[in-house]
């Protein structure tokens, strides 16, 4: 799409930078092979074509050049340059020149690409780069996903959607992406070829909102039958997805067997041994999954046919493969031999279908200490020859394994931030860790560290961590003076300087994302869990901080008013404020109710109401807060009434129950417009029926007689229903926040 220019002149320069940077930690030249294939010309085509979709027309003022003889063993880097009146960028692979043209969005055109929301105003002559700027990279490998993110957040996304997210992943500098898509077209090749039946797989699987949980073995069937138009649609949509991330230079990891097989192996093949793994509070039949026994040789030969397949139907492979056999499930015995022999199965299954597989396994399980003592995670680690395996530290900004295993007994592994869990909305960070951690990692010793990697659960919330964890990936150091960060954050975000805006990004950098400890579960909001006369929200930060940056960008409205990214962050701080309102009156209605006063109960039980209810009002302002988007797009992908009301009631299910019977009920909860009000608003509206009654009767609340009813009268009946929520946004975001800040601030606590 666009012609470039190769300026030698500028190659000395860039080639001398890259050997100042020193090489820390250890090289694994077993993994040399883990690397783009594609030619460096099909590389820059497909970054040119990426800033076309981004940039419009003033495409013509870059010009990109990918150059990999530049690339020592395991380095990446881009160069910024200015030749006449072009913006010259130059980078070793797709990625880092796609990450090297957002890294001048950002800092010099102030502009922002994220998820959601863009900010895409280019100045009418964009800002020259003098002299040249040069960004190398330590870290080989930028990863990106957990196993779970493309079930909680990419399930119902079509090609449109998902080129857009592979064009953030290149501007984010990610080359190792998983690419998950359309695994279960494959295993169903496999499995009827060995003779398991459709009815077989329909028992295993689960649903579309539900296959991460099921490809793991935690549960199986779930929201399922999986149709025949899902396994069609989902192979050509990884199809695309995956010539995609190969063309910018990524190292898209496919799927490896892990052990999890369809109930029907003990029919077909009487003598294979198997066990079988629990996992939370899931019953039969959608628990529990039958695991082949690494040892037997049915293992490597099912693991080397999926591999085998997959690669036929995907046109090769870059050969990483993740699997995770124990995730959050304990192994039928602690002894290091079986653990030992399980992991060299695993691998073996690996090999059968790829000699060159390197195996990608998520350090998860490790967090459960009691049963990884030493011997056992060892055992695990080294059951695959050294090299031959990466970890990813999942959640290394809150509780890393690194500094725990010796830098995981040697295997290489890459430190990640985990930060989401469930996709939920809270607003909540680290930023002292995900600014140090990496560098703390690196610096170990002994660190067999290979990369930084951004896990996450679900997204769409808290943009701004995960910016900051793709710029520090390519920091040589971390950032100095992290207010400055967030006034360039808010600068680029809305591509406007703007005090009020600076100032609300601070504080709020310094409160509800400058989280000291951490956590390993997710929002606590009252707003969005089972109502109960015990609620408490963990505060590690000042509400007060929350209500001046709400002030902040109140302020700021006036003048960002008109841009999306700025509409989309006011809806978020106002959601944050109330969110704290909410909780101030819960503790108030329990007061009330305590005290015994119905008169009084009832205006706090209103005053509560109504801040549900504003809630929903202002979140039903932006697209990106809407129940009604979430639906529309699963039922989108249905090619008929059956499958719409299965894939309606998965896309409903998981936000609320997540299960049959609220196995594991709010997990995955977002604060949406159409979900307060008719779920969350509805739960706390039959609590505060029951309160009343109990208070004027003179009896004591029965918690165990409203579980029941709050299942049967709301939520079940909400997973169940398929009312229509508007796919489009209500109300204009200024007036109402305004409006709400008008009403609340002025409440003194
Ligand atoms: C199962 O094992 C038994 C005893 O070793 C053997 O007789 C039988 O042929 C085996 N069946 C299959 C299907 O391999
Ligand atoms: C398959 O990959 C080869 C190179 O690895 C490439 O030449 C060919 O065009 C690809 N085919 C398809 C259908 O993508
Ligand atoms: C490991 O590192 C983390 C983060 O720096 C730290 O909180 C933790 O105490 C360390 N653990 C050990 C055993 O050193
Ligand atoms: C910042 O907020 C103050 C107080 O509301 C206001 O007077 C001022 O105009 C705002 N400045 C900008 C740049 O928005
Ligand atoms: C509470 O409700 C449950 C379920 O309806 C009932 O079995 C139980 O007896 C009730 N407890 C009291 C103390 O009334």
């Amino acid at each position: 799409m666009m012609t470039s220019t190769l300026l030698r002149c500028c190659a000395v320069i860039f080639l001398t930078h890259l050997f100042l940077i020193g090489t820390i930690g250890k090289e694994f030249p077993t993994l040399d092979h883990i690397r783009t294939k594609v030619d460096d010309a099909t590389q820059q085509q497909t970054v040119e074509d990426m800033i076309f979709r981004t940039v419009g027309d003033r495409f013509s003022d870059f010009s990109v050049v990918v150059d990999s003889s530049f690339l020592p063993m395991g380095k990446e880097a881009f160069q910024l340059d200015t030749v006449g009146s072009k913006i010259v960028i130059r980078g070793t692979t797709g990625v880092a020149a796609a990450h090297g043209f957002n890294h001048y969005l950002k800092y010099y055109a102030r502009c922002q690409v994220s998820w959601t929301v863009q900010q895409v105003h280019l100045p009418g002559v964009l800002p020259p780069v003098t002299p040249a700027v040069t960004i190398v990279t330590v870290n080989r490998y930028r990863y990106y996903q957990n196993v779970c993110t493309v079930s909680y957040s990419f399930v119902w996304w079509d090609w449109s959607r998902w080129e857009r997210h592979l064009d953030w992943m290149a501007l984010s500098g990610i080359n190792l992406p998983l690419a998950f898509n359309g695994q279960e077209a494959i295993w169903q090749k496999v499995y009827l070829s060995l003779g398991f039946t459709q009815k077989d797989l329909d028992e295993h699987f689960g649903g579309p909102a539900f296959l991460a949980w099921a490809r793991m073995g935690n549960i199986r069937g779930w929201g399922g039958p999986l149709p025949q138009s899902w396994h069609q649609n989902q192979l050509e949509l990884q199809h695309k997805i995956l010539a995609r991330m190969r063309n910018f230079g990524m190292i898209p990891v496919l799927p490896g067997f892990a052990g999890h097989v369809p109930a029907a192996i003990t029919r077909l093949y009487p003598n294979a041994s198997v066990s079988r793994l629990q996992w939370g509070r899931f019953e039969d039949p959608y628990c529990c999954t039958y695991l082949l026994d690494p040892q037997d040789p049915l293992f490597s030969h099912i693991g080397g046919m999926f591999i085998t397949e997959m690669i036929k139907e995907f046109n090769g492979t870059n050969h990483i493969y993740n699997a995770d056999t124990f995730n959050e499930m304990r192994p039928q015995s602690s002894e290091p031999n079986y653990l030992s022999k399980a992991g060299a199965a695993v691998y073996a299954g690996m090999l059968a279908g790829d000699p060159q597989a390197i195996w990608l396994m998520q350090g998860w399980l490790f967090q459960a200490r009691d049963f990884w003592q030493p011997a056992q995670t060892k055992a695990l680690l080294q059951s695959v020859p050294e090299g031959k395996m990466i970890v990813l530290d999942l959640f290394g900004e809150v509780q890393p394994i690194y500094n725990t295993t010796d830098s995981f007994y040697g295997q290489p592994f890459i430190w990640c931030m985990l930060h989401n869990f469930g996709g939920n909305l809270g607003m909540y960070g680290t930023v002292k860790t995900v600014n140090q951690g990496p560098f703390l990692a690196r610096k170990y010793l002994g660190s067999t560290m290979v990369g930084t990697g951004l896990t996450p659960e679900g997204i769409d919330q808290n943009y701004i961590m995960y910016e900051l964890m793709n710029e520090v990936a390519w920091m040589p150091q971390p950032f100095q003076i992290l207010d400055n960060w967030a006034s360039d954050y808010a600068w680029s975000r809305y591509g406007v300087k703007n005090s009020n805006a600076s100032l609300g990004w601070q504080i709020l950098l310094k409160s509800v994302y400058d989280c000291e400890n951490g956590f390993k579960d997710h929002c606590d909001s009252v707003v969005v869990h089972r109502p109960d006369l015990h609620k408490t929200q963990r505060s590690w930060y000042k509400q007060e901080d929350v209500f001046t940056a709400w002030d902040h960008f109140v302020s700021a409205s006036n003048d960002l008013g008109l841009m999306d990214s700025f509409r989309y962050d006011l809806v978020d701080v106002t959601r944050q404020a109330l969110q704290e309102w909410a909780y101030i009156y819960y503790q108030d209605l329990m007061e009330t109710y305590k005290s015994g006063d119905l008169i009084k109960f009832r205006d706090a039980a209103e005053i509560f109401q109504q801040t549900l209810s504003d809630m929903d009002r202002i979140l039903a302002t932006h697209q990106n807060f809407l129940l009604g988007r979430w639906i529309e797009d699963a039922k989108s992908l249905a090619t008929n009434d059956q499958e719409r009301s299965l894939y309606e009631f998965n896309a409903r299910n998981q936000i609320t129950l997540w299960g049959p019977n609220g196995e594991i009920v709010d997990y995955a909860n977002k604060q949406w417009s159409g979900l307060v009000a008719d779920y969350y608003a509805e739960r706390w509206s039959l609590m505060t029926k029951a309160l009343t009654t109990a208070l004027m009767e003179g009896k004591k609340f029965n918690h165990t007689a409203f579980l029941l009813d709050v299942f049967q009268q709301v939520e079940q009946p909400f997973t169940l229903a398929n009312k229509a929520y508007p796919n489009y946004p209500t109300g204009d975001t200024l007036q109402v926040a305004k409006e709400l800040h008008q009403k609340y601030r002025p409440r003194t606590l």
